[in-house]
Parts: structure tokens; C-alpha cells; sequence
């Protein structure tokens, strides 16, 4: 983990100009520098940085952060890696902080558990080789089926001997301890009874990026139907099956080279390709693909070619890979084998260059996949036309980048003969639909992850903040420091200077007016808690805020091009600059803030009247009644005050 102060360094010193000129070429548009996106496809730039802020935003695309999210987002890095590869461009020693005790133990677990697979890795792999039970079952068993040593070798597939413990027995007297043999699934004990999990099987063994062993695959000789086919590791602190494709580690550089990775489903399948000379391919390996596998390809290649059987299971399994794909920014193209092949035993049928004909021929892009799959019975019928148009909008509708989507969207419209105007605004209206889940999805896993330390709520939705709340927000972020006038100290020549920020706090305070939106409430206590704190700066703080959802809207609130409220134009549009007339923008943007709240609060009330009115409870009506008038004088004063402050 990197200590708090070095981060602070790292984006301190990581001026945001700087850090994206040497990506993008940048011209300077007064204040601000404009360039060409480099996360979107465009020919005239929309691609802002603004020195001042430290933030880079695209009205295209809508990406925007600071210069860790740059080197993120074009890197394909994690944050931390973010991080360390800004330090190195500015030569700040990462000062790793002191791992807790309880880090530093999982940290410990997950080596011992990669140094038991790595001992049982060699064990399984010396087994096949020079053993004469893995020679006469397991290497003629891989012979058979035509693979050849340096594709053996290559994968360090292996054999694990029958029987009850003989594993186990080697591990243990090699000074492996059952803790981690049992963590890693190698041992299965129950009591006093213990068993070998992979005895008389083929062993996949499964690498992580870097080349370490983390989980297997063991696969039955026999054909037996009480067992499954394959058994795999359970899931442990160095394995988790829904973050790893099988093959990345043997793949990754043909990958970037060739720059497209091919996706089937099984070991055998990477392996037959491989020897076909295809080095580009992972496999999923029996489970459902997941978003996490995707981004694992996504650091190497944009360009995924799905290949999955013919038969119904491979067709259904290739659809739900296909918006996955899509939805993470990726290109995605499709080939079907036929029926009853998978790329293993075809790639055998068809021999090294039959196959890559084969794939150069047959692979299509998503909206003829899916196209020529539905077509075949939509043709005369206009339901299952409309059903197909409906179902290949939903796909483009995931595409994040505008310019694909509109690219496919010409395709769409020329292969189905649909007006194009038509399907784009089929595509908005599926894209506000899925953006609401989306967004709901999101911060629930966000928050799953998010530190303890904080408390972020279940559900924040930008969306919902009305107008005079965003343009609270923005004044606190931006003026939160600011000073906006002088009271009377203790000492009387020496005047107390009240900010902006916290005048606006002290307001919404007294009236208990805060709003009840979960995103307002973060950022409003964040700066009532911290405004106190030296050196605290509400725009740089929630800029980098590790919420990705609070850090987004303060970008957003302080990007120029955010349209500035309309409560302004009401006053006749000011051609001040807002600094210029803090003092008189301050109070306004409190009293318009807590006129929309009372009103809405008044709105609550009187429907609370009536319900306590129909429900003949007379107590309550009086009560809430007297709610109602005093909020109500509320109003009167904030509208006199209002009324006065309005400028022409
Ligand atoms: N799989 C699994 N458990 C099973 C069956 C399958 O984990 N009981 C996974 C394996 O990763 C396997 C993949 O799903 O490689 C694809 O399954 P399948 O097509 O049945 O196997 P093949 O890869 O074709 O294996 P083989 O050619 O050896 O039959
Ligand atoms: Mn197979």
C-alpha cells in the first residue's frame, strides 16, 4: 500500500498538462488546452485539460479526472499501478507504508498458498514424464489425443497419481504443511479422513499474468458418469475463477502483437490452438464469462473474437459474451464452428491453415451474428422483425463510445433496412433505460468495496439532484476556501474572515435543511467536517475522491462547459465573473437552495394533511398543519430576501 503523503505528492506533482502531452497533442483555447481524444474516435477535438483545475474532460465521450484517471483510463492501469507509474515519470520514491499485521498474514497466506501449487505444479508435471503411471496412463492419454511435448510442456500440464494420498503424502513430507495443501484444494480432509482431489487425473495447471501457478484443472481418463469430467481448485485467496481466463499467461504477448484475442470455452481448446499455431487465445474455462475476465483481455487488446461450438448451448453462450464485450468498450466479432465441432477437435480436422482460413472467412461482426442467426425466421414476419431490430438495438445500446455506436448503427440500418434516424432513437431510449440499472448496479458494488472508513450509502444516483443542489454543490466545492467577508473577532482589531464554504455550511445548519439525496449529504458533511482542517481544498479533495461517483460529479460541477444554472439568467445573466460578486452570489445560491427544499418539504406536508385528514387523525392534521405554517414563514422571509437581492 502507498502511504497517504506520497500519494499526495504523486498528484502534486503530476501537473495534468504535462502528464497528458505526452499522449495527446494539446493547443491552448484561452484558459483551457484542447486536444483529440485519445479514448474516443473524433476528427474535431472536444478533448478539454484545464491547467487550473488539474482536470481533463471530453465532451464526446464524457471521460473526465485527473491525472491519475488519465494514466488509468489510457494505460490500463489499476490505481495503484496508476500511481506508481507516475511517480516514476516524476522520480518520487514510492514509499510502500508498513502493511498491518493482518495484511502482512494474508499477504503470507497467499504466498504460501503459490508456493504449495507451485511444488504441486512440478510434482503433477514430473509425474507424467518420468513416472511409469503417468507415462503409460497420462502421457499416452495426451498422445492419443495428438498434442504434441512443446504444447505439453509449454502449459506444464502433469498427471497426479491414483490412489488415496500419495500427493498429499509427498507434500506433507516435503514439509508442506495440511493447512495449505486443504486452502488450495490439493488436499480434501474431513476429520481424520484425507484424500488426494486430483488422483488419476490430467492436470491443466492454471497461471495467473505473471506466470505463477494458482488453481488446476484435472481432467478423468475414463469415461465415467458418477464423476465429472473435469474437477477444478475451489476458489481460494490466490484464486478467483471469475477473474482469471486460462492462457493469459502463455498468450499475452501474441496478443498485444497480433492485437486481438480469441475466446473459447476449454484447456483443450488453448492447447490445440496453440499447436495450430493460433497464440492468441484463452478460454473462459467452463464458467460463465465474466466482466473481470474481459478487462483482463482488455489490457492487452481492444479486439475479442468469440469461438464457440455451433450446437444451441454455444450459440446462447456466445450472445451473452457479446453484450458483455460490448458493454466494456471492446470490438467484438463472432465465429460459429459447426455443429458438433469445438476448436479443439477442429482444429485437428482442419490442420494449421485450414483453420486460419476458416476463421478469416466465417468470422462476422456482432449485428451480422446476430442478424443472420434471428433472420432466418423474421424475413416474412414483421413481429420477429421488430423483435430482431429490438434485439440488436440492446447491443448497441451498451457500447459506451458514441462514434462506434453510431458506425454500427449505419450497419444496423443498411442490413435491416431500417431508417437510421429511427434506430438512433431506438438507441437513446434503450441507453436511458440501462443507464439507470446501471448506474443502481454500480455504486452497490462500489460500495461493497468501497474503505470502511467512510460510510457511502447503498444507492447514489446523480441523476436525482435537482438544479439548486448541483449549483450549491458547485459553489461549495469551488468557494468552499474562499473568503466572503469579515465579522468581529474576540480580538477587536483583528476581524475573523468567514468562507464562503463556511457560510454556506452555517446556513443549511441553522435550518436544518440538508437535503435528503445520499451524494449531497457525503459531500455536504465531508466539508462540514473537514473545512476547519488546514490545507483542506473541497475542489482537489472530491476531484480525487476514491468514489468514482462523487469524484465524477465534482468534475463535472467544475468542468467549464457545465451549463451554468438558469436561476442566473432569471436575474438577467451576470457578465461578472461569479468570483467578482461572491457576496452576492453566495446568499443567493443558499436562498434558491433552501426555497426549492421548503417547497418540496411543503409539497410533503400537505400530502400528509390529507392522509391524516382522510384517516380522521385530527392530532396529526394540527400538527403537521403548524409544520406547515412555519415552514411557510420560512418562505416569506426567503422570498422578501430574495426579492431584494435580485440584480438587474
Ligand atoms: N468444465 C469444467 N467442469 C466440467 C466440465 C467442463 O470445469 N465438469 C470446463 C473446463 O474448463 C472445460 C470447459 O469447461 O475445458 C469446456 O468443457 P467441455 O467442452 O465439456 O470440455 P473440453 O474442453 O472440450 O474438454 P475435452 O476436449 O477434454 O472433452
Ligand atoms: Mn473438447
Amino acid at each position: 500500500m502507498i502511504d497517504h503523503a506520497t500519494i499526495e505528492r504523486i498528484i502534486d506533482a503530476a501537473e495534468i498538462t504535462e502528464v497528458v502531452s505526452d499522449f495527446v497533442t494539446l493547443r491552448r483555447r484561452g484558459v483551457n488546452l484542447l486536444g483529440l481524444c485519445p479514448f474516443h474516435n473524433e476528427k474535431t477535438p472536444s478533448f478539454t485539460v484545464s491547467p487550473a483545475k488539474g482536470i481533463f474532460k471530453c465532451f464526446g465521450c464524457g471521460k473526465g479526472g485527473n491525472s491519475v484517471n488519465f494514466i488509468m483510463e489510457h494505460e490500463n492501469l489499476t490505481y495503484p499501478e496508476a500511481l506508481k507509474w507516475l511517480a516514476k515519470k516524476y522520480h518520487i520514491e514510492v514509499v510502500e507504508h508498513e502493511d498491518s499485521e493482518e495484511e502482512k498474514q494474508l499477504n503470507d497466506e497467499r504466498e504460501s498458498l503459490m508456493i504449495v501449487s507451485g511444488f504441486a505444479q512440478k510434482y503433477f508435471t514430473r509425474y507424467l514424464w518420468e513416472e511409469n503411471e503417468g507415462r503409460t496412463i497420462g502421457l499416452s492419454y495426451f498422445r492419443e489425443r495428438s498434442f504434441r511435448d512443446d504444447t505439453l510442456k509449454k502449459f506444464e500440464v502433469g498427471y497426479a497419481p491414483d490412489g488415496k494420498t500419495p500427493f498429499t503424502d509427498a507434500a506433507q513430507k516435503e514439509g508442506y504443511k495440511m493447512d495449505f495443501l486443504e486452502k488450495t484444494g490439493l488436499s480434501i480432509k474431513r476429520d481424520e479422513w484425507v484424500r488426494d482431489r486430483f488422483a488419476g487425473r490430467v492436470i491443466f495447471p492454471i497461471h495467473n499474468l505473471a506466470g505463477r501457478v494458482i488453481a488446476f484443472g484435472g481432467r478423468i481418463l475414463k469415461e465415467n458418469k458418477e464423476t465429472a469430467k473435469y474437477l477444478n481448485s475451489p476458489e481460494s485467496e490466490i484464486y478467483h475463477k471469475s477473474k482469471i481466463v486460462y492462457g493469459i499467461f502463455q498468450a499475452k504477448r501474441e496478443i498485444s502483437k497480433t492485437d486481438k484475442c480469441y475466446l473459447v470455452e476449454g484447456y483443450t481448446d488453448v492447447l490445440s490452438m496453440h499447436q495450430a499455431g493460433i497464440e492468441n487465445v484463452v478460454a473462459s474455462s467452463g464458467t460463465a464469462l465474466t466482466a473481470d475476465q474481459i478487462r483482463m483481455i482488455k489490457r492487452f487488446t481492444p479486439n475479442i473474437t468469440i469461438i464457440y461450438d455451433g450446437d444451441a448451448a454455444g450459440i446462447k453462450a456466445s450472445l451473452r459474451g457479446i453484450d458483455l464485450v460490448l458493454e466494456e468498450g471492446m470490438n467484438v466479432k463472432v465465429l460459429l464452428l459447426p455443429d458438433g465441432d469445438d476448436p479443439d477437435s477442429f482444429a485437428k480436422k482442419m490442420g494449421a491453415s485450414g483453420f486460419a482460413n476458416y476463421i478469416r472467412e466465417n468470422e462476422t461482426d456482432f449485428i451480422q451474428f446476430k442478424t443472420r442467426l434471428l433472420l432466418k425466421d423474421a424475413e416474412n414476419d414483421p413481429v420477429s422483425k421488430a423483435k430482431l431490430i429490438t434485439d440488436v438495438i440492446r447491443s448497441v445500446a451498451v457500447i459506451p463510445d458514441p462514434i462506434t455506436r453510431s458506425v454500427y448503427i449505419k450497419a444496423c440500418s443498411k442490413l435491416l433496412d431500417v431508417n437510421e434516424e429511427l434506430l438512433y432513437s431506438e438507441v437513446q431510449k434503450q441507453k436511458r433505460k440501462q443507464n439507470d440499472e446501471l448506474v443502481k448496479n454500480e455504486i452497490r458494488i462500489e460500495t461493497r468495496k468501497a474503505a470502511p472508513q467512510t460510510l457511502i450509502p447503498q444507492v447514489i444516483n446523480p441523476a436525482d439532484l435537482i438544479e439548486e443542489e448541483l449549483v450549491f454543490l458547485r459553489f461549495l466545492l469551488k468557494f468552499g476556501k474562499t473568503p466572503l467577508f469579515e465579522i468581529e473577532g474576540e480580538n477587536p482589531n483583528e476581524p475573523e474572515t468567514i468562507t464562503a464554504g463556511e457560510y454556506m455550511v452555517g446556513e443549511i445548519e441553522k435550518d436544518d435543511l440538508i437535503s435528503q439525496n445520499e451524494l449531497f449529504r457525503i459531500i455536504f458533511t465531508d466539508v462540514q467536517q473537514n473545512l476547519g482542517t488546514p490545507g483542506f481544498d473541497p475542489w482537489k479533495h472530491f476531484v480525487n475522491h476514491p468514489n468514482s461517483k462523487i469524484s465524477q460529479l465534482a468534475i463535472n460541477l467544475l468542468s467549464d462547459k457545465f451549463v451554468e444554472s438558469n436561476i442566473w439568467k432569471r436575474g438577467g445573466g451576470y457578465t461578472e465573473s461569479e468570483e467578482d460578486i461572491l457576496d452576492l452570489l453566495v446568499p443567493k445560491v443558499i436562498n434558491e437552495y433552501k426555497s426549492r427544499k421548503i417547497r418540496m418539504m411543503l409539497t410533503e406536508i400537505e400530502e400528509e394533511i390529507n392522509k391524516a385528514y382522510q384517516a380522521n387523525n385530527f392530532d396529526r392534521v394540527i400538527d403537521e398543519q403548524s409544520k406547515y405554517m412555519n415552514l411557510k414563514r420560512v418562505e416569506k422571509e426567503l422570498s422578501e430576501k430574495l426579492g431584494n437581492r435580485t440584480i438587474h
